[in-house]
């Protein structure tokens, strides 16, 4: 059983891929939350695994809430791993994931890592990618990590940074500066309404045929502005970055 959460398409692909491996149940978070589903009973072998982007050197607040209500009962041969997605800086959010297993009684044997296209659009200038190099890079390292989790590897098989507790603080008060007061909304804006329908955590409104911000639990998951299909969402260092609108 591996349940996954993706804002923008990275960690869901990843997710697939690596429960197509081990011929396993891929489980939507947010679609669990919909169904208000939170009770699960694993099978004897059955690994449990979860699969999270990496949201300012933290676990996203939607992930984070979900494990607080889930229950799990589990079988014999258990064996249990994190998979993130990132831009290659996933600070202390690996020891943050297994604290909240553990409050949740599970234990976390395994922690992987996928280096991916950062989503994030803040804090990094604009660069040239080379799509076909990224794409190729991540579907080594998921094949790479897939294999990992089918041999039930242990261990922590990620990069840390130096003064991670340190970062994941300060990236917790650039979260909070940026706010959702932030986004702008272009005349491209078509007033299709998907941003506001695909909101993981519907924190958009639809006024006047417009997108509006309603705060609420808004975690800067970028969906909106990456996934509007006439572009015309943006946000601070966005203008001229692409939009990503497929996972490599
Ligand atoms: C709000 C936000 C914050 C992010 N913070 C980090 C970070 O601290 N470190 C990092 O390496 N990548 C960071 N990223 C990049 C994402 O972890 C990465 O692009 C991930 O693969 C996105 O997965 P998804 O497409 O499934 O949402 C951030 C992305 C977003 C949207
Ligand atoms: S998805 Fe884009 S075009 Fe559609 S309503 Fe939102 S901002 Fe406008
Ligand atoms: S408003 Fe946009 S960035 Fe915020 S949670 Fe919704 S889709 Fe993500």
């Amino acid at each position: 059983m591996l349940f996954y959460y993706s804002g923008t398409g990275n960690t869901q692909k990843a997710a697939q891929f690596v429960a197509n491996r081990l011929e396993d149940k891929c489980i939507d978070i947010e679609a669990a939350i919909a169904e208000n589903q939170y009770q699960y009973q694993l099978g004897d072998n059955e690994r449990l695994g979860f699969a999270i982007p990496v949201y300012f050197g933290s676990v996203p607040a939607i992930v984070q809430d979900f494990i607080s209500k889930l229950k799990i009962q589990t079988g014999e041969h258990y064996y249990c791993y994190l998979l993130m997605t990132d831009g290659g800086m996933a600070f202390k959010t690996g020891d943050q994931f297994s604290f909240l297993l553990v409050k949740s009684g599970l234990t976390l044997n395994a922690i992987f890592e996928i280096v991916t296209y950062d989503s994030s659009c803040i804090a990094w200038k604009n660069e040239t990618i080379d799509w076909d190099k990224l794409k190729h890079a991540v579907e080594t390292q998921t094949a790479f990590v897939a294999e990992q989790i089918f041999d039930r590897t242990t261990g922590n098989h990620y990069k840390q940074q130096i003064l991670s507790g340190l970062a994941t603080a300060s990236m917790k008060l650039i979260y909070r500066a940026i706010q959702t007061s932030h986004f702008r909304v272009s005349d491209k804006c078509t007033g299709c309404g998907l941003c506001a329908k695909k909101c993981p955590t519907h924190s958009i409104e639809m006024s006047e045929d417009h997108p509006k911000w309603i705060h609420a639990h808004c975690m800067l998951c970028m969906r909106c502005l990456h996934h509007c299909p006439a572009e015309a969402i943006d946000i601070f260092g966005s203008p001229g970055r692409p939009r990503y609108k497929k996972a490599v």
